[in-house]
């Protein structure tokens, strides 16, 4: 089996190794480890052109999970084979885990291996002797900070929303008074049956928190879609959010936000669009969330899952996005993150469009309202913090800072969005997961180092944290 000698590696990785490893208070081989993790949860096309010492530098460590205790549920889908990389991620950040497996999830891992790796009893069963002899299921709903149900199964969705009780998992799930994260896994056409979709509307209703599914491959071959588990540290980053008690200073703080692209119809069949994935502006709207503000999210069209804890209005054109954020006003802040389309076409076809009457070349075009300007420019109900975002591909600075006058904005994010720089895969900013930006304000430039989406989109909560404080003293 090949082994890494750290003495060996690169100077330049060794010091960025070193620096991170005295920082967080561990050994240099345990800091490797965990950032090739780290490096192996980045997407496999991002991977390929991400410089290892940048992914070692990327992601802050954070104790959030340090002696938190959590109820692990472990339901019976093949996707309880990653259960045991999550109680590893778990462990490692020095949470408690104690695992609850179902009857189906022990034909698909063994009791010994998930009770090895929490180093904690697994419990089975709900008339179990020895652990009821003081009602061990209230005891196991009630003891734990958090209960994480991975994976979910239909069958655990289904029982939740509709208050069954008849095993050990669903018992305790029913008799907790602590918040409940679940990550669905299952086929896609389990997942987008009417009963699943009820069921998952009903537990959002109820307050219970998701990560995911993600869209993907299926272990069942030749199946995709969306039904695949969130990955283990997409899991502990959702776990870090909900038991993170550090301060929220956003509470209160109404904030209006976009994301995504706008599609403009041109007939039936077909539409102008761009790149734009919505990750950078969803990200954005969990960390708000995060520190407690009230986020109202327009949100162009998308294949990303709804940020917990914010509402979500979703739009397809320029002019619907426009019209859902003045709907909004006022608000303490606004953050313009979509991609709208400067254009749309002029009077959509009602028939599709037929290449011999040579219509599409016919196409005219007419400008879509520019929705940073007018709120930007707002006479009365102008937010005291207005944030526009700047995708460009050349003179990045000169075209940003010109816009922040133009439209009447705070702040401007600008990013690189051209394919060539070498950020995220493919596609490049957009779409990836990653992202290099510029802040322009009036009194000043400054240029962030590249990072992951939901680290911009961290810095960027905490830079309006700090200007909303600013703005009440
Ligand atoms: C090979 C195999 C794979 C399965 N994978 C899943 C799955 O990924 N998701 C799911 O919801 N059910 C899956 N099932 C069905 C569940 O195992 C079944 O609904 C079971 O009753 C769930 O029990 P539980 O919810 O108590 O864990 C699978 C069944 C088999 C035989």
């Amino acid at each position: 089996m090949a082994s890494i000698t750290i003495r060996n590696l690169d100077p330049e990785i060794k010091q960025a190794l070193r620096e991170r490893a005295a920082a967080n208070g561990r050994s240099m081989e345990e800091e490797a480890r965990l950032s090739l993790g780290v490096l192996a949860a980045v997407s496999a096309p991002d991977r390929a052109v991400l410089p290892v010492h940048l992914a070692i530098a990327s992601e802050p460590s954070r104790q959030l999970l340090a002696g938190k205790r959590i109820c692990l549920i472990i339901g019976g889908g093949i996707a309880a084979y990653k259960c045991l990389d999550l109680v590893r991620r778990l462990r490692e950040r020095g949470a408690h885990v104690r695992p609850v497996m179902t009857r189906a999830a022990l034909e698909f891992v063994t009791e010994l291996s998930v009770g090895a790796l929490a180093a904690d009893t697994v419990f089975t069963e709900l008339f179990d002797r020895q652990a009821e002899h003081d009602v061990g299921h209230i005891r196991l709903s009630r003891e734990a900070d958090l209960l994480v149900v991975a994976p979910a199964t239909a069958d655990l969705m289904g029982k939740m929303a509709n208050g069954l009780a008849n095993d050990l998992a669903s018992t305790v799930l029913m008799a907790t008074d602590k918040p409940v994260l679940i990550a669905p896994a299952m086929n896609p056409q389990m997942w987008t049956h009417p009963a699943t979709q009820r069921n998952f509307a009903t537990l959002r209703g109820d307050g219970i928190h998701f990560v995911g599914p993600n869209a993907g491959e299926m272990a069942e071959s030749g199946e995709a879609g969306y039904g695949r588990m969130s990955e283990p540290l997409e899991i502990v980053e959702a776990i870090e959010r909900l038991l993170d008690d550090r301060p929220r200073p956003l509470v209160g703080k109404k904030i209006v936000m976009t994301s995504g692209p706008t599609h403009e119809p041109i007939d039936p069949v077909r539409y102008i669009a761009n790149r734009s994935s919505g990750k950078q502006g969803h990200a954005i709207a969990t960390a708000l969330a995060d520190l407690g503000a009230d986020v109202h999210l327009v949100s162009g069209p998308t294949n990303l899952v709804s940020p917990t804890g914010v509402s979500v209005i979703d739009v397809e054109t320029a002019q619907q996005m426009h019209d859902v954020v003045h709907q909004l006003l006022p608000a303490d802040a606004a953050i313009f993150v979509a991609a709208v389309a400067d254009y749309r076409t002029k009077g959509e076809s009602d028939e599709k469009i037929k290449k011999e009457d040579g219509g599409i070349n016919a196409l005219t075009l007419v400008e879509n309202p520019d929705i940073l300007a007018s709120v930007g420019k707002h006479k009365s109900k102008r937010p005291r913090l207005v944030i526009g975002f700047a995708a460009e591909t050349q003179n990045l600075r000169e075209h940003a800072k010109s816009k922040l006058e133009r439209k009447g904005a705070d702040y401007i994010v600008a990013n690189d969005v051209s394919p060539d720089t070498g950020i995220g895969g493919a596609g490049g900013v957009m779409g990836g997961d990653r992202n290099r930006v510029t802040l322009i304000s009036k009194s000043q430039v400054a240029v962030w180092p590249e990072m992951s989406k939901r680290q911009v989109a961290e810095k960027i909560a905490g830079l309006v944290a700090e200007a909303l404080a600013e703005v009440a003293t």
